[in-house]
């Protein structure tokens, strides 16, 4: 993860390139119902500020706000209920979202944003997926997604700041061991 940027903004035509290719992520039974929200300019300093999300990175990792784009990456839950309403996909209880033991707009969101996060190494550029809190609700209000949609997180894209090193949690806890989280035959 990128926490300091350069403030110089994205070539257009590379920014739709990563948004559009990221958001070919696999979705259960092809719903489709992962969205981005791309936030740049005027619309990002009105984001930053109605969310409360621009104050709280102001006093603790100012380089965030330097980002030219913010993608804001969306669950909409009512793709999938729609979806498994169908006939081929009826008979589990899953026109219901509350029967998902896994909802899976919300993995497939965070697919799509993985992809992002990894189309963004792969052109040497800088990323941060961070969650939303304070009052995310009403900075999407105000851009107009509708209030059965969930945000997932957010992710802040652009060129890494000259200089920039890593400055999140693995620069004090060390890695776990993968032979700790990968468990062959048996946990
Ligand atoms: C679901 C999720 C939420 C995260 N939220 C934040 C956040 O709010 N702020 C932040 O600075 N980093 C956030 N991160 C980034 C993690 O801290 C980071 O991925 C982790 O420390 C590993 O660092 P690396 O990605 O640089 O290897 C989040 C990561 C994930 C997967």
């Amino acid at each position: 993860m990128t926490r300091t940027f350069d403030p110089s903004p994205l070539p257009e035509h590379l920014l739709a390139d990563l948004l559009a290719t990221a958001l070919r992520a696999p979705s259960a039974g092809f719903s489709q119902g992962v969205h981005f929200l791309v936030l740049q300019g005027d619309d990002l300093a009105r984001f930053w500020q109605v969310s409360g999300a621009g104050g709280w990175f102001a006093g603790t990792q100012p380089g965030v706000l330097q980002a030219p784009v913010l993608v804001v990456a969306l669950a909409e839950a009512a793709a999938y209920t729609a979806r498994y309403s169908a006939a081929d996909k009826a008979g589990h209880g899953l026109e219901d979202a509350a029967n998902w033991p896994v909802p899976y707009w919300l993995t497939d969101t965070a697919m799509a944003v993985q992809n992002l996060l990894l189309l963004a190494e792969a052109h040497g550029l800088g990323a941060l997926w961070f969650g939303l809190f304070g009052e995310a609700r009403a900075a999407l209000d105000d851009a107009g997604v509708p209030s059965t949609v969930t945000p997932v997180g957010a992710v802040a894209l652009g060129h890494r700041a000259h200089g920039e090193a890593p400055s999140g949690s693995p620069t004090t806890i060390a890695r776990r061991p993968t032979a700790d989280v990968l468990h062959r035959g048996r946990w």
